[in-house]
């Protein structure tokens, strides 16, 4: 077929492959959700309902693209975790952060209605996303460790900060002077001494965030008996540490 003289601007589309043989990330991260959380009434310094529409619509994200082996998710950010060898959409990063980006942010509206059945969404939210390349097994559990160490402060200072407003009856002005300066152990004590709150037995998908993998899951027969299915699951654990890699030794290695 004879091409149109315009045919030569698709040369302006440039290659953005994603290197072969690199983890592939794709992170997105809420728009302004210090303004969204607070026009839509979250629960100060955690709405455990927003954080379970986030898991949902993670979860879409994963049923959706298979080559996804593992999700992580903390606040108004989840990272999706691509399997090594993935030839989703030939690699092409653009492909790949949009289409994540756009079914996350989809389903989360889609989904807003199971969690905020009394508030209607006052306007649309908005989601950025980013492609990231991790080449070794060690950058890619960096990666995760960096997220959940992040979760693990901002959740500390948080609860504690809200602790003090809330229960301890400081402006924030005043709440953030005398957070200034402290280490974790400081903000535990204060926790502990002032309000009888003991971080370590705080909610675990609040100190660690969500972790979504597939495992196989006995389910039921209709005659009897059980079959074994791949499901998405929600586990909120220590990602930073040996232990769950050594037992999910599978997410590392190549297929
Ligand atoms: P950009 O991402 O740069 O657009 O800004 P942002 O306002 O989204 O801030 P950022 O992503 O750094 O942080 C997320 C913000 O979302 C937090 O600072 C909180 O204000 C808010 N947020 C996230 N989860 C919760 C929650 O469970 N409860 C409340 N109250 N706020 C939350
Ligand atoms: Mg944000």
């Amino acid at each position: 077929m004879a091409k149109s003289k315009f045919e030569y601007v698709r040369l302006f589309e440039v290659d953005d492959r994603c290197l072969p043989n690199t983890w592939i990330v794709v992170r997105v991260d809420g728009k302004g959700f210090h303004k969204f959380s607070t026009e839509h009434g979250y629960e100060k310094p955690n709405d455990i309902k927003a954080l379970s529409l986030m898991n949902r619509a993670a979860t879409s994200v994963m049923e959706e693209f298979k080559d996804i082996c593992l999700a992580y998710g903390q606040s108004d950010e989840y990272s999706f975790v691509f399997r090594k060898e993935t030839q989703a959409y030939s690699r092409r990063s653009a492909k790949l952060s949009t289409n994540v980006c756009s079914l996350f942010t989809s389903a989360f509206v889609y989904y807003w209605n199971e969690y905020f059945p009394t508030i209607k969404p006052r306007y649309p939210p908005v989601f950025d996303g980013r492609t990231v390349l991790y080449p070794s097994n060690q950058n890619i559990r960096d990666y995760l460790s960096w997220r959940q160490a992040d979760c693990h402060i901002n959740n500390l200072y948080n609860t504690t900060f809200w602790a003090l407003i809330l229960k301890g009856g400081l402006t924030p002005t005043e709440a953030e002077n005398k957070l200034k300066g402290t280490l974790s152990g400081d903000k535990n004590e204060i926790l502990f001494s002032q309000f009888a709150i003991n971080y370590n037995t705080e909610p675990e998908m609040l100190r660690k965030g969500t972790v979504l993998v597939r495992r196989k899951v006995p389910v039921a027969l209709p005659n009897g008996g059980t079959r074994e299915k791949s499901q998405i699951v929600q586990e909120h654990v220590d990602i930073i540490g040996d232990e769950f890699w050594n037992t999910n030794t599978h997410l590392l290695t190549l297929t």
